[in-house]
């Protein structure tokens, strides 16, 4: 299995703002006892301006910590609010700065600091009031008539920077998806795998391509996963989330549409303002509507008609942070939708080898099996998806476990197929079973209804 990779807190990555602070107190110092600075000391501040700017970038360390994009001067009330927390020194100078008062700045001190004119002074006293966001959105409190009342940082400002982040709250309309899985639990073609990983690129890369490189900003990134049911769509997401250290979401089209008809429109736009650049991973199941070509999916386009799906796919586009659309159908992706997909992967159904490996992966591993029981065997008897696997293979355990408990046998694999194929109630041929159809007439008149439900 990969390593994970550890997200640094952004209050490690914010070095240069805390540096950059503290240049410009001993500025103002120097500059209150009528010194002037030389070129040096200039340079100096420039060389570490450019490195705030990249951390202060779209998508860049503070946006991505605090989940929203603010302008610079915001930043540096808010940098100036946390920076005594989360680096002593500034706390010190602060205090030097403010007559052996407080180590938390006040609005007269970043007025000095930042060296704002009247204009600037006025903008920087209306960013701290009551209602403009700084306050509002639970980052810092301030008393904006007080000049010389120093600010102070919100447990939630300085949760974010220092990583201690507790996992953002459901966007309305979505659900969370409680699934711990890891690379090892996937079982897909290699070319398959190394898509997925692609996707992790993409959403690992931003800073580096977008931030440092100037790529072209584009939302999302958006990933399709196609494929019958039950391939490993979403525990492919959940392994892509479980990779990042966020929480996967799943918002059902389908449901989301029907469910509010007439406000739809206005149900994504708050989804999509709650998700905006949180960390988490959004998962668009029945995505069909979205790309069916004219004239296709009839019925999909009908259920859907209520909603303008141009703006819903505009909305994804535009929204920041991964986002997976996920669907049944395999018909030809309509052009002029796959170009606004980053990474489409397509999940196949398993092959022997595939099904093989999914069998000794779903078969609960601490159960007893008998020794007939092979991965290999099973493999070849039916040609099931990896969800048909997993309901069969616990089918068999429950019955294993009702008789007595007893080893895993074939009799209770044959018996957990046969439920699987014939859950739509269909008449299922025996042959369908292949090997394991000698296994079948052993227990199924035998097992009692209530033993086989699942
Ligand atoms: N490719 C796969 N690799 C490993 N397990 C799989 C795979 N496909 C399906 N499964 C098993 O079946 C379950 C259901 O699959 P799921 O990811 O929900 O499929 P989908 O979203 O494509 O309908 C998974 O939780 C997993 O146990
Ligand atoms: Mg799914």
């Amino acid at each position: 299995m990969n390593a994970p990779r550890i997200e640094l807190p952004a209050a490690c990555l914010l070095g240069p703002e805390w540096e950059r602070l503290l240049l410009l107190g001993w500025f103002a110092l120097a500059s209150r006892q009528g010194q002037v600075l030389s070129d040096a000391q200039l340079a100096q501040l420039r060389a570490l301006q450019q490195q705030v700017d990249t951390l202060r970038a779209p998508g860049g360390v503070w946006q991505r910590a605090l989940g929203e994009a603010r302008s610079a001067l915001e930043l540096d009330v808010l940098a100036c609010a946390a920076a005594p927390e989360l680096e002593p020194r500034v706390g010190w100078l602060f205090q030097q700065l403010q007559g052996g008062g407080a180590t938390q700045a006040s609005r007269a001190l970043i007025q000095e600091l930042l060296a704002l004119d009247a204009t600037q002074g006025h903008a920087l006293r209306a960013a701290l009031l009551r209602d403009a966001p700084l306050q509002r959105d639970g980052w810092l409190r301030s008393a904006p008539d007080d000049a010389y009342k120093p600010l102070a940082p919100e447990p939630r400002l300085l949760e974010r920077l220092s990583g201690q982040v507790p996992p953002p709250a459901p966007p309305p309309g979505a659900e969370r998806v409680l699934q711990a899985a890891g690379w090892d639990d996937l079982v897909l073609p290699p070319d398959r795998l190394q898509l997925l990983h692609e996707f992790l690129l993409w959403v690992r890369g931003r800073d580096t391509v977008v931030g440092q490189w100037g790529g072209q900003r584009v939302g999302g990134p958006v990933a399709l996963f196609a494929g019958p049911s039950g391939t490993g769509k979403t525990l492919a997401a959940s392994v892509i989330a479980g990779a990042l250290g966020w929480p996967l979401y799943r918002i059902d089209l389908g449901r989301l549409v029907s469910k509010y008809v007439g406000e739809t429109e206005e149900n994504l736009n708050r989804l999509f303002e709650a998700a905006h650049a949180q960390p988490m991973v959004l998962q668009f199941d029945e995505a069909d509507a979205l790309f069916a070509k004219r004239g296709e999916v009839k019925e999909a386009r009908d259920r859907y008609a209520n909603m303008e799906v141009s703006h819903l796919l505009t909305r994804i586009e535009a929204h920041d942070g991964p986002c997976i659309l996920t669907t049944n159908l395999r018909r030809q992706l309509d052009a002029a939708f796959l170009r606004r997909i980053h990474v489409v992967v397509e999940f196949p159904r398993p092959d022997a080898a595939g099904r093989a490996a999914l069998w000794q992966r779903l078969l609960p591993p601490r159960a007893p099996r008998t020794p007939d029981v092979d991965p290999a065997l099973l493999a070849g008897a039916a040609t099931l998806t990896g969800g048909q696997i997993r309901n069969a293979a616990l089918h068999a355990a429950y019955l294993a476990a009702g008789a007595g408990p007893a080893p895993i046998g074939l009799v209770h694999v044959a018996a957990g197929v046969w439920r699987e194929l014939s859950k739509d109630g269909r008449e299922v041929a025996r042959s369908e079973l292949g090997a394991l159809s000698a296994h079948l007439a052993l227990c199924d008149p035998r097992v009692p209804e209530e033993e086989t439900d699942d």
